[in-house]
Order: C-alpha cells, then sequence, then structure tokens
C-alpha cells in the first residue's frame, strides 16, 4: 500500500471534487512532517470519522520566529510517506511554498483573545503564520473534518476560533496527547535532545501531572505553580518561559480552580523548547457536603 503524493491544489481539488461526487466525508490532519506516533494516531482518529484522509506536510515559514529554528527543523518526506502507507491515509498533500505563498501574497490571518499570552508572547506572530496557513489549507483541501494534537493545546483554540469566525464549514476535533513510555510528550522536536537531556525531558511532564493532582485536590494555585516550576528547574531544565492555569473552555488566565482547567508549561532544555499541557478537573465538592443541608 502507498500514499498518493499531491503536489499541487489543482490536483487536490480534482480529487476532492472526485471524493465529493461520491457523497464522502473528507479530513485533513495537517502537519509539518517528521512524523511520529501522536501524527499517526491523528490520521487514525482521521480515518475512524470520514471515508477519505488528506494529510498535509508543510514546514511553514511563517510560523518560525527565528530562521535557525527553521532551517534545523526535521525534513523527512521519504520516511513520513512510507509512514502514512499502511494507515490507509488516502493522500499526502506536500505543496511547495509557491503553492502556499505565491508572489505578491499578501495576507495575514491573525486571531485575537487566544493567541495572546502562553506562547503568543514568548513566539511574535508565530499564530498569526499558524491561522493563516491553516486557513489556507482548509480551504484549499475543502474537508469536513480537521484533526489537531492537543499537546499544541493553544494553537487548538486558535485554531477553532479562526475556522469559526472566517465561517470555513469545518469541524475540528482535539484528540490526546500521545506520550512516550515515560510520559514526554511526543514531538518532532524531540530528536533534538542529547541523551542526557532526553533523561531528564520527562520531569517536565511528571511535575506538571503532579501538579495538576494537587489543584485537583484543592492546593493553593499561587503555591502549587511556584514550587512545580521550581522542580521543573531543579530538574535540569534551564528557563521556564510560562507555567500557568487557564480554563479549559476559553484558555482565559484562572486563579482559583473554579472551572474545568487545563495546566499550560514551556521550558527550554538546552537548546530545545519543550511544551505540554494537562487537563485539571475542579476539585470534586465532597458528596456528605454537596447533599446535607443544615437546618436553619
Ligand atoms: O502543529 C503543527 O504541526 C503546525 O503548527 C500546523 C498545524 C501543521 C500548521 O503549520
Amino acid at each position: 500500500m502507498s500514499v498518493a503524493i499531491v503536489r499541487t491544489v489543482a490536483e487536490l481539488r480534482v480529487i476532492v471534487a472526485d471524493w465529493r461526487r461520491q457523497g464522502m466525508k473528507v479530513a485533513v490532519v495537517p502537519t509539518m512532517g517528521a512524523l511520529h506516533a501522536g501524527h499517526l494516531s491523528l490520521v487514525r482518529a482521521a480515518l475512524a470519522e470520514a471515508d477519505r484522509v488528506i494529510v498535509t506536510l508543510f514546514v511553514n515559514p511563517k510560523q518560525f520566529n527565528n530562521a535557525a529554528d527553521l532551517a534545523a527543523y526535521p525534513r523527512t518526506e521519504h520516511e513520513d510517506a512510507a509512514k502514512l502507507a499502511p494507515t490507509g491515509a488516502d493522500v499526502l498533500y506536500a505543496p511547495d511554498a509557491g503553492e502556499i505563498y505565491p508572489d505578491g501574497f499578501a495576507t495575514t490571518v491573525s486571531v485575537g483573545g487566544v493567541s495572546e499570552g502562553l506562547c503568543g508572547a514568548y513566539r511574535p506572530g508565530h499564530f498569526d503564520g499558524v491561522a493563516t496557513v491553516v486557513a489556507k489549507l482548509f480551504l484549499q483541501t475543502g474537508a469536513d473534518l480537521a484533526f489537531f494534537g492537543e499537546k499544541d493545546f493553544q494553537q487548538l483554540h486558535v485554531v477553532r476560533r479562526m475556522a469559526r469566525d472566517l465561517d470555513i464549514p469545518i469541524t475540528v476535533v482535539g484528540c490526546p496527547t500521545v506520550r512516550e513510555t515515560d510520559g514526554l510528550a511526543m514531538s518532532s522536536r524531540n530528536v533534538r535532545l542529547s541523551l542526557a537531556e532526553r533523561e531528564v525531558a520527562p520531569r517536565l511532564a511528571s511535575t506538571l501531572l503532579e501538579a495538576a493532582k494537587k489543584l485537583s485536590g484543592g492546593a493553593p494555585v499561587d503555591q502549587t505553580l511556584a514550587e512545580a516550576r521550581t522542580a521543573i528547574l531543579t530538574a535540569g531544565f534551564k528557563q521556564v518561559e510560562y507555567l500557568e492555569l487557564r480554563a479549559e473552555e476559553d484558555l482565559l488566565p484562572l486563579q482559583n480552580l473554579d472551572r474545568p482547567a487545563r495546566l499550560l508549561v514551556a521550558a527550554w532544555l538546552g537548546e530545545t523548547r519543550l511544551i505540554d499541557n494537562f487537563k485539571v478537573p475542579p476539585a470534586a465538592v465532597p458528596r456528605a457536603r454537596a447533599r446535607f443541608r443544615p437546618a436553619a
């Protein structure tokens, strides 16, 4: 089995139009390649919901705010196509830069609100680049469904907001983060870690998970976040960019755990920036207390 590689939007539109004539539901899984098990889980989720699946592969220069980071980004199209072949994905859409940003391209999609703070504060222009390319990929593929990993939780919010605001008729589906057996969230950037850094890296997830559990158990937010930040630095990370509790639904900053939340982190391990997040359900109200109303 192999996956069809498509380079141009014109070619892609002919294929999708044919699927549409047959009444098929189409899904897209946007990626920048260097596919790992996390991406493949998105492809499987897409195949479970749609008749046809397009995986896109485009290393988007507009979302890199650092030229060295863009140059170092792994480019492994051949291996990516080989990994996709057994999944049953139908098309690998791998356009050249000119197909996405033709000469004279002058449009930027900028999403307010959910793009601000967190990664948005440390990577200026990053989410404009993401929103612009994802809007193009949604319109070029004409897919009904799009699948994104929850590891990039802020990105998921940005993409949802963008599709809603621009009336792009697509359902954005978030899928759980896939982790290595030691808990490290899968990421195309993990290959950049040295052996020593790879040993330390899972401490980000374990510290975050422990803090999330403490918060759910009713621990004070400020103190728990301060302790977790210290634990990450003590483990060997050189900088914690942010460690914040945000509302699950709209990413608003939270001082108290009064609704379903996410604990989100970005931290540097040597020259590699890692991000992760965990759900933080609000502390359960003890059943006896919830039911019992003292007589007046
Ligand atoms: O998450 C990614 O790999 C990228 O940000 C995306 C969504 C493919 C846009 O370039």
